[in-house]
C-alpha cells in the first residue's frame, strides 16, 4: 500500500470539499489505487473559526512553514485563491521539492512561468484542473487527450456567476442590479463581484487555456475585457426578437501566428450549443482541425465539483512517479514576440443607439455605417416618450472599423447606448 502525505493550503468551502471528498473516497482508494492519502496539516487564518467540514483540530496551523517545510509532506494542494501571498506560498512548496496542485487561476495566469520554472528545477509537478471549468476536464483535454489536434478556436461560458445573472436577466426580463442583488442574497455572486462581472475572472481562465490550446503563453494582459455591467434588459429584449441570446463569452481564435483573445458580452444564435448553457453552468466548446467541434459542459464552480477536479489532480501526481508533465511551450513572463496578437477582430454588432425623435437619426447612422464600408443587415427603430431608440445589426466588419464609425457619430443627433458583438 502507497501513502501520500500532503499538506493544504487553506480549508474554506473548496478546501472543506477536498477534504470531504477524500474522507468519502478513502475505502475505494485503498482498495482500487492501493493508495492511502493522509492530509498532515491544514493552513489556516484563524484556528478558532467554526468549519463546515470535520477537520481534526489539531492538524489546524496558522504557521505556513508548519505545510511548506514538513520534510514528510510530497503534495500541497493550495485553495487560498488571490495572487498573495498563494503564489509566493506556493513557489516555497515548489523550491522544497513539493508537488502543488493549485485552483488558483489568479496565481497561476500571472505567475505561470515563475511556477513552473520552480517546479522543472526542483523535478516536481504543478496540477492545476481546477483553475478553469471547475469539474469540466479542459485542461487534461487541452494538454492529454486533443493533443493530436491543431486548435483553432476556442470559445466559453467560463464565469458562472455572470452566466447566472444573464440567465435569469433572458428568463424574467429582470434588470442587471436587481438580480445582481438577489443573487449576492443568494451567495451565488461574491459581496465584491467586480472580478466576475468585468471580466477578471473570465480573462485570468481564458489565458490558461489559449496558452495550453496554442502553446504559446498568452499572458492575460494580451486579453481585451468588457464585463457584463452594460446589458440591459432592452438589449436582451432586442436580441431574442432577432433569434439571440447573451452570454460572457471567452473568445480565443488562432490562425497561423495571429491570436486573439477577448472576453466580452456576445448573442449567439439560440441555436448554438452554448446558447443553451444556462444559470451557473459553464461549457468549453472549441474546435480542432481532427476532432472537429466539440463543447464540454458542467459544473465550473462549487465545493464538491472542484474538488472533484483536485482530486484527480492528486491521484494524477500520485501515478506520475516522478515523471510530471509540462506545458510544451516558452513558459516565459512575456509572450513569443513571434505571437502576434491581433485586436482587430471580424464580428457582427449589434448597436443600440438613442436620438430625439423626428431628428432622422436612422438615416444619419446609416450614412455614417455607409460612408465606413460597413454593411448593414438589419436596421429598426422605436418611438417612446419623445425619443427613438434605434437597433442595428452589422455584417461581418473589423472591430476598428466599428469602433471607428461609432465614434465618428454626431453626440448631439444620438447616443451609443451599448454595443454587442455578435458570434457563430
Ligand atoms: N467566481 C467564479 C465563477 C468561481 O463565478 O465562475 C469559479 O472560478
Amino acid at each position: 500500500m502507497k501513502e501520500l502525505v500532503m499538506g493544504f493550503l487553506g480549508c474554506g468551502n473548496v478546501g472543506g470539499g477536498v477534504w470531504k471528498l477524500l474522507q468519502g473516497y478513502a475505502d475505494e482508494l485503498d482498495c482500487r489505487q492501493h493508495l492511502t492519502i493522509r492530509v498532515k496539516k491544514v493552513l489556516v487564518r484563524s484556528l478558532n473559526k467554526q468549519r463546515s467540514c470535520d477537520v481534526p483540530r489539531e492538524i489546524l496551523t496558522d504557521n505556513p512553514d508548519d505545510v511548506l517545510l514538513d520534510p514528510e509532506i510530497t503534495l500541497v494542494a493550495e485553495f487560498m485563491g488571490g495572487e498573495h501571498p498563494a503564489t509566493e506560498y506556493m513557489l516555497k512548496a515548489l523550491e522544497n521539492g513539493k508537488t502543488v496542485v493549485t485552483a488558483n487561476k489568479v496565481a497561476l495566469a500571472l505567475n505561470w512561468h515563475l511556477l513552473q520554472a520552480a517546479a522543472e528545477k526542483s523535478g516536481v509537478g504543478l496540477y492545476y484542473e481546477a483553475s478553469v471549468g471547475g469539474a469540466i476536464p479542459i485542461i487534461g483535454a487541452l494538454t492529454q487527450s486533443l493533443q493530436a489536434n491543431r486548435i483553432s478556436s476556442i470559445m466559453g461560458i467560463i464565469n458562472g456567476t455572470t452566466n447566472y445573472i444573464l440567465s435569469r436577466m433572458t428568463e424574467n426580463g429582470e434588470d442587471y442590479q436587481a438580480v445582481l442583488a438577489d443573487a449576492q442574497k443568494l451567495g451565488l455572486a461574491e459581496p465584491d463581484p467586480t472580478s466576475d462581472v468585468e471580466g477578471m475572472d473570465a480573462a485570468y481562465k481564458l489565458s490558461i487555456m489559449a496558452s495550453l490550446a496554442f502553446h504559446t503563453r498568452v499572458t492575460y494582459d494580451k486579453v481585451y475585457r468588457e464585463g457584463i455591467t452594460k446589458v440591459t434588459a432592452a438589449d436582451i429584449a432586442w436580441g431574442r426578437k432577432m433569434g439571440y441570446v447573451v452570454k460572457l463569452l471567452a473568445v480565443a481564435k488562432q490562425e497561423g501566428n495571429k491570436v486573439e483573445v477577448r472576453v466580452h458580452p456576445a448573442f449567439l444564435p439560440k441555436e448554438h450549443p452554448l446558447a443553451g448553457v444556462n444559470g451557473s453552468f459553464n461549457a468549453v466548446y472549441l474546435y480542432g482541425h481532427a476532432c472537429k467541434e466539440m463543447m464540454l459542459q458542467g459544473r465550473g464552480a462549487g465545493d464538491m465539483p472542484t474538488a472533484s477536479a483536485i482530486v484527480g489532480d492528486i491521484l494524477q501526481a500520485v501515478k506520475a512517479e516522478g515523471h510530471y508533465p509540462y506545458p510544451t511551450f516558452a513558459n516565459t513572463a512575456e509572450p513569443d514576440p513571434a505571437t502576434v496578437f491581433d485586436d482587430n477582430w471580424t464580428a457582427k454588432y449589434f448597436v443600440r443607439l438613442s436620438a430625439a425623435d423626428g431628428t432622422d437619426a436612422l438615416s444619419y447612422v446609416a450614412a455614417c455605417f455607409a460612408k465606413a464600408h460597413i454593411a448593414i443587415e438589419g436596421m429598426t427603430q422605436e418611438t417612446a416618450h419623445g425619443q427613438a431608440q434605434m437597433m442595428l445589426v452589422t455584417g461581418e466588419a473589423k472591430e476598428q472599423a466599428v469602433q471607428s464609425a461609432l465614434s465618428s457619430l454626431d453626440p448631439s443627433l444620438c447616443t451609443v447606448e451599448n454595443l454587442i458583438r455578435i458570434e457563430a
